[in-house]
C-alpha cells in the first residue's frame, strides 16, 4: 500500500543541494594528528566502506563480532539475526542473555569504581555533582531493591516522570537491572498525556520528584502526577516514589506516595541482576504518529544496547577518557540512547544537564564545555539557531579546545546554522556530525564519521553500519535512482537497534512501518541522494510536525482543539519557521452558536497546553468559516500547508474542492 500523496510535503521542503555552491569540508587535520587527538576508530573512507560493505553483505559476521566486542553476555547468542520485515518477526542475538544495567554500570564499577560516570550540571551553574561508577552501582542496587520490595517483577512496566537529575538515570537503570520495562514520560507532558501513557502501559509504580528546576524556576512535577492519577479507576498505579529535588513540601497521599530518600535508606546497596533474553523488552517510549493515540515504541535489550554503544563509539568517536555531553531531555529517545545507554555502556563519563541553553546567560553551553572539558557535544538545530541569533560574543569568549566532535539531531539543520556551529563552536577544528535517526530506529542510522567522512552543510551524509537506505516513489513504491530526486526514505534490511513493536499493538507496528512499502522499513521522511551518494533529509512526509525537535502529531493537536466547546473542526499544519524548524498553525471552524470572544485564540492555545503540554502550543490560530474540503468532506491539508508556507500562488487545481471559494478568505487571513 503506497503512501498517500495527499500528505507528501516533499516538494515544499527547502532544496539545499540546489543552492549555487555546496562546499565539501574535509576532516579537520587536527583530528588525524595523533599528537593532538586520539586516533579515530575509523580514519579512512576505505575503512568505512569496507566495514559498511561487510555489515550489509555479512551482517551475521559483522554484528556478531561487534556484539561480542562491545557487550558482556551472560549467555552467548548463537543466532545473530533472525526474521524479516515481511513476517514481522525481526530478532537479534537469539539465545543470548545479558543485562543492560550490568553492561552500563557493573562492569565499569568493578574495574574502575572511582571513574566518574555522571557529571550533573544542575540548573544553577555552581550546582555540580560528580557520581562515580561505584556510587552509581550502589544507588542503582538500592533503587532496584526498593522496586522489588514494592512487588515489581521482570516484565512489569514502571513509569518515570522526572526532571533532568541523576536520580532519573538511577531509576531507569534500576528497572533495567531487575528486568522491569521502563517507560519514561517527558516531564513537559501534561497530566492528561501522562495518564494516557501510564494507563496504556499498565504501570503499578510511577517514579517522580517533588518539583523540577529549569531556568531558575521551579516546575511542579508531583502535582502533575497527582492530577494525572486523580481518577483512580483510570489506571493501575499503586505507588508513587517521590524524589525530593527542591524540598518545597508537596502533599503526599497516604499509602500511595513514598519518599525516595526514606526508601533508599532502608534498602541494601547490593542487588543481583536479572539475566534477560536479548529480545526481552528494555523500555517503552511513546511517540507521535500520523494518526490515533501515541504509540508505545518497544525496544529490546541486546540489539538496542548494541546500536547505542556502536554509534557512540563510531559516530562520536568516543575514547576511554572522553567526557560526552548530550543536551537532549532524558524523556526523549536521544536522552535514552545518548545520555544514558550509549556512553555508559562504553564506560565513559556522561554529562546530564538540567538547565536551558540561555540560563543564566547564552554562554551556558560553552561554559559547561570548558568547565567539564567536554570532548563530544550533541544538541539540536533549534538550540544552535537560537544561540546564533543571540550573537557571537557568548561563544567567542570560550576556549572550547577540549571538543573534538559536535553533533546535531532532531530536525534538518540549515546550512547557515551548520556553518555557524562548525566555525564558532567547532572553531573549524572539530568534526560536525549531522545525525539522522528516530525513536523507532533506536540509534543513529545516517551520519558522517568524524575521522573519515567529508561533510556538506545540511546533509546527514552516509549510512551507518547495517543500514541500506533507499528512496521510493511515494505513490508507486518504485525505487528512485535518479540523483537529487526526492522520494520517501526507506531502509532495506533490519538492523539490531530497530524497534520491535508497538506496545500491545503489533499489527499497528506492521501497518505503520513495514507494510506501507513491502520489504522495507518506512521512515516517514522524504530525502534525496546527491551525486556523491550523500543523503539529504527533507522532513516528514506524513502528518507529523517537528517543532524545535519535538515530534508532534497533527491529529493529536487537532483532537485537543476539538475538545473545546466552541470548536466544530480543526486542521493543523506545519509552517516553515526560521527558529523552530516548523511552527504549528491551526485552522479552526466554530460551532454555529459558539461564543466568539477576543480571548478565544488564547483559550484554544491553553487547551492544547493542558491536554498535551506547553511544547505543543500552536503558534497561530486561524478561525475560518470553512476548511477547504474534498467533495467527500475530507479536509485538504495540502492546501493549508501551502498557504502557510507562502505558496498560495501554487495551489494547483482546486476545482475538485467542494467549495473553492473558501480559499481567498483563508489566504487573506493568513497573510493579512
Ligand atoms: O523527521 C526526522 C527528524 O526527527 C524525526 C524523528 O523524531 P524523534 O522520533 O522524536 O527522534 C528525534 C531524535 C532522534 C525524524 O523522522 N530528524 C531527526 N534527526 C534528523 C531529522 N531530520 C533531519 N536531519 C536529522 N539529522
Amino acid at each position: 500500500m503506497p503512501h498517500s500523496t495527499e500528505n507528501n510535503v516533499a516538494a515544499e521542503q527547502p532544496v539545499q543541494d540546489k543552492l549555487p555552491e555546496i562546499i565539501t569540508h574535509p576532516v579537520p587535520s587536527r583530528l588525524l594528528d595523533s599528537k593532538q587527538c586520539p586516533t579515530p576508530h575509523i580514519n579512512s573512507m576505505e575503512q568505512y566502506r569496507s566495514m559498511w560493505k561487510e555489515s550489509v553483505e555479512e551482517p551475521n559476521k559483522f554484528f556478531g563480532n561487534l556484539a561480542r566486542d562491545l557487550l558482556s553476555w551472560d549467555k552467548p547468542f548463537e543466532t545473530v539475526s533472525h526474521g524479516s520485515f515481511e513476517d514481522g518477526d525481526v530478532a537479534w542475538f537469539l539465545e543470548g542473555e545479558l543485562n543492560a544495567c550490568y553492561n552500563a554500570v557493573d562492569r565499569h564499577a568493578l574495574k574502575n569504581p572511582d571513574k566518574i560516570a555522571i557529571i550533573h550540571e544542575g540548573d544553577e551553574p555552581a550546582d555540580v555533582r560528580h557520581i562515580s561508577y561505584g556510587e552509581l552501582l550502589r544507588d542503582v542496587c538500592r533503587m532496584a531493591n526498593v522496586l522489588k520490595g514494592l512487588g515489581v517483577r521482570k516484565g512489569d512496566n514502571v513509569a518515570i516522570y522526572m526532571p533532568m537529575i541523576p536520580e532519573t538515570m538511577i531509576a531507569i537503570l534500576a528497572c533495567a537491572r531487575i528486568g522491569a520495562i521502563h517507560s519514561v514520560v517527558f516531564a513537559g507532558f501534561s497530566a492528561e498525556s501522562l495518564l494516557d501513557r501510564v494507563a496504556d502501559c499498565g504501570a503499578h509504580i510511577v517514579i517522580t520528584s517533588d518539583e523540577g528546576r529549569r531556568g531558575g524556576r521551579n516546575i511542579a512535577t508531583k502535582s502533575i502526577v497527582d492530577n494525572a492519577l486523580a481518577k483512580e479507576e483510570a489506571h493501575q498505579v499503586e505507588h508513587v516514589i517521590v524524589y525530593q529535588r527542591t524540598g518545597s513540601g508537596v502533599p503526599m497521599m497516604e499509602n500511595r506516595d513514598l519518599w525516595w530518600h526514606e526508601e533508599m535508606e532502608k534498602a541494601r546497596p547490593v542487588c543481583s541482576y536479572e539475566k534477560m533474553s536479548a529480545e526481552d523488552p528494555l523500555f517503552l517510549l511513546y511517540t507521535s504518529g500520523s494518526t490515533g493515540a501515541p504509540k508505545g515504541i518497544v525496544h529490546t535489550t541486546g540489539g538496542y544496547l548494541l546500536g547505542a554503544a556502536a554509534t557512540v563509539k563510531y559516530i562520536f568517536d568516543v575514547h576511554e577518557d572522553d567526557v560526552y555531553a548530550c543536551m537532549a531531555d532524558i524523556g526523549w529517545v536521544t536522552g535514552h540512547t545518548y545520555i544514558l545507554y550509549g556512553p555508559l555502556t562504553l564506560g565513559v563519563t556522561t554529562v546530564l544537564f538540567e538547565s536551558t541553553p540561555t540560563y543564566p546567560t547564552p554562554a551556558r553551553f560553552w561554559e559547561l564545555i570548558d568547565k567539564h572539558k567536554v570532548t563530544q557535544f550533541y544538541t539540536a538545530p533549534t538550540a544552535i539557531r537560537a544561540l546564533q541569533r543571540l550573537g557571537d560574543q557568548w561563544v567567542d569568549e570560550c576556549d572550547l579546545s577540549s571538543l573534538r566532535v559536535i553533533g546535531s539531531v532532531g530536525e534538518p539543520i540549515n546550512p547557515e546554522a551548520w556553518n555557524w556551529y562548525n566555525e564558532k563552536v567547532g572553531k573549524g577544528r572539530c568534526a560536525v556530525v549531522d545525525t539522522y535517526w528516530q525513536t523507532e530506529t533506536g540509534s543513529i542510522i545516517i551520519s558522517p564519521l568524524p575521522g573519515c567522512t567529508p561533510t556538506k552543510a545540511g546533509s546527514a551524509t552516509l549510512p551507518f553500519f547495517g543500514i541500506q537506505p533507499v528512496l521510493l516513489d511515494p505513490a508507486t513504491g518504485a525505487k528512485i535512482d535518479k540523483i537529487d530526486e526526492t522520494g520517501v526514505l526507506a531502509i532495506k534490511n533490519p538492523w539490531p537497534s530497530m524497534a520491535r513493536s508497538i506496545y500491545q499493538n503489533h499489527s499497528r507496528f506492521l501497518d505503520t512501518y513495514v507494510k506501507a512499502y513491502p520489504g522495507h522499513y518506512f521512515t516517514g521522511d522524504g530525502a534525496s541522494i546527491d551525486k556523491d551518494g550523500y543523503i539529504w533529509i527533507r522532513g516528514r512526509v506524513d502528518d507529523v510536525i517537528n517543532v524545535s525537535g519535538h515530534r508532534l502529531s497533527t491529529a493529536e493537536i487537532e483532537s485537543a482543539l476539538s475538545s473545546h466547546n466552541s470548536v466544530s473542526e480543526a486542521a493543523v499544519v506545519g509552517a516553515h519557521d526560521d527558529l523552530t524548524g516548523q511552527a504549528i498553525h491551526a485552522f479552526v471552524s466554530l460551532k454555529p452558536h459558539a461564543n466568539v470572544s477576543d480571548g478565544l485564540d488564547r483559550e484554544l492555545v491553553l487547551t492544547v497546553r493542558k491536554i498535551i503540554g506547553p511544547f505543543a502550543a500552536p503558534k497561530r490560530i486561524h478561525i475560518v468559516r470553512e476548511h477547504p474540503k474534498t467533495r467527500s468532506g475530507k479536509i485538504v491539508r495540502r492546501i493549508l500547508r501551502k498557504i502557510v508556507n507562502g505558496e498560495h500562488n501554487q495551489l494547483g487545481d482546486t476545482s475538485t474542492l467542494a467549495d473553492p471559494s473558501v480559499i481567498p478568505s483563508i489566504v487573506s487571513q493568513v497573510h493579512q
